[in-house]
């Protein structure tokens, strides 16, 4: 058995889905466990490519059943048209893809409170995905949730009514119209008879699954900077991202982890607000082109700057990090140097990723060093002896400064383009 989590090391978008879909071949069950459809995991290989949300990346492989635990946040019509994207592409997720009853549902007043919200900061947002996130998540944790199993009973329509009253005053009071209860009421209860079949309590799943010896592959969404608690709160996200999530987020018992694998970019990304120490900020430059990306969920183009190693270590030793999967090291090919920040300092002082908050982090100095580049094109690399020597000593300067081995090379998006050493 072994039970293997994912997790982005960075503030999400460092290719979970591509490492994901590549190690799934081994595993018998590939689940998510936080967060919601605010994620995007870039997939590309036989069947196409895809930008999938809500369901396992790992889906493709023949023998992977999908799980969606209880600690992922829906919205209905995103995982409908998922589902119907997937079968479209020859990828069957019938009877091998199972949804937690547990799962909070994301409603209208969810995705209009996170937009009232994100214009009342006004340039202090948080840069959303306005996705009804933060919302949704703050009506689980009060109590004013509703999940799937509501569907079951008339306990769906006793809440909704409930908080129409509620969140209706709030969105009138603010200038919005209010909802109405029937639309939701009947829209809702359409999607319900549509997710139905894929339905189903994960707890005997999984234990069994656990006690014959499965292997289980946990996709974390989202990255280890914008977990609610660890993260540069207030511009995180609103669930626990790091792998402890798994546990309240699927039923798996921590310990059972056997690894974890941060995956990392071979420079930094973040989209929406916050503190990025090494941004680039000169836009013009020919270096932001080259890193530049443009987001799967929202399509805004993400923030870039060079790779942190203070923020790679300190999410190695905050997930407990077993090897790292590193991704896009093909992108820096072309440049003479690379910069590298090594560490912070704050007045003169060594300043650690954990000793300052946001705004403190906003102020720290990043401490940089200049490596060579190379020239060559990576795509064509088997292996990492085949990588030109400047690319092989760029990885092992990762390896040296978080202790962790690199044990995937992203050299190109497709699933093929990768190096395992
Ligand atoms: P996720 O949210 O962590 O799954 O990452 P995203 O899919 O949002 O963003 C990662 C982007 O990098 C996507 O466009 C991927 O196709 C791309 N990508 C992943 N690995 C590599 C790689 O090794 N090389 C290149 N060039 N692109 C990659
Ligand atoms: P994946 O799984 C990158 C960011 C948003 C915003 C903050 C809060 O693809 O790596 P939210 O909508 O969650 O309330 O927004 O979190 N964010 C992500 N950034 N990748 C993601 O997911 C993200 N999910 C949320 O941009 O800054
Ligand atoms: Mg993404």
């Amino acid at each position: 058995m072994t039970v293997i989590a994912v997790i982005g090391s960075l503030w999400g978008d460092e290719g979970k889905g591509k490492a994901v879909d590549y190690l799934a071949e081994r595993a018998d069950y590939v689940a998510r466990f936080n967060g919601g459809n605010n994620a995007g995991h870039t997939v590309i290989n036989d069947y196409g490519t895809f930008k999938i949300h809500l369901i396992p990346s790992g889906i493709f492989a023949k023998n992977v059943t999908g799980l969606i635990g209880g600690g992922v946040v829906i919205d209905p019509q995103v995982l409908i048209d998922e589902i119907e994207m997937l079968n479209k592409a020859g990828v069957d997720v019938d009877g091998r893809l199972w949804i937690s009853p547990r799962a909070h549902i994301i409603l209208p007043y969810h995705k209009i409170l996170d937009g009232l919200y994100e214009e009342a900061k006004g340039a202090g947002a948080t840069g959303t995905t306005r996705r009804g996130i933060g919302p949704v998540f703050a009506d689980k944790v009060s109590y004013n949730g509703i999940r799937w199993s509501d569907f079951a009973s008339d306990a769906f329509e006793k809440r909704l009514a409930l908080q129409l009253e509620v969140k209706n005053k709030i969105i009138t009071a603010l200038g919005g119209e209010a909802l109405s209860y029937e639309k939701i009421r009947d829209e809702y209860r359409g999607y319900y008879l549509k997710v139905k079949p894929y339905l189903k309590e994960l707890f005997s799943l999984v234990q069994d699954g656990l006690k014959a010896d499965k292997n289980f592959l946990l996709e974390q969404a989202m990255g280890t900077f914008l977990d609610t608690d660890w993260g540069t709160y207030p511009f995180v996200t609103a669930s626990t991202t790091i792998p402890s999530a798994a546990s309240a987020g699927l039923g798996i018992p921590p310990r059972y982890l056997t690894r974890v694998v941060g995956v990392t970019k071979a420079y930094t990304t973040r989209v929406g607000s916050g503190p990025l120490p090494t941004e680039i900020t000169d836009t013009a430059s020919a270096v932001y082109q080259q890193f530049g990306e443009v987001a799967a969920t929202t399509g805004r183009i993400r923030r870039v700057g060079w790779l942190d190693l203070e923020i790679v270590r300190t999410a190695v030793e905050l997930s407990g990090v077993t090897e790292l999967c590193l991704t896009k090291l093909d992108v820096l090919s072309g440049l003479d140097e690379l910069k590298v920040c090594t560490h912070y300092e704050l007045s003169c002082q060594r300043a650690r990723y954990a000793d300052v908050d946001s705004y403190g982090l906003e102020q720290v100095q990043p401490v940089y060093k200049t490596v060579p580049g190379w020239k060559e094109d990576l795509s064509k690399c088997a292996s990492f002896e085949a990588l030109p020597l400047n690319a092989r000593n760029y990885v092992q300067m990762i390896e040296e400064a978080t202790g962790a081995p690199v044990k995937w090379i992203g050299v190109g998006p497709e699933r093929e383009a990768t190096i395992r050493r």
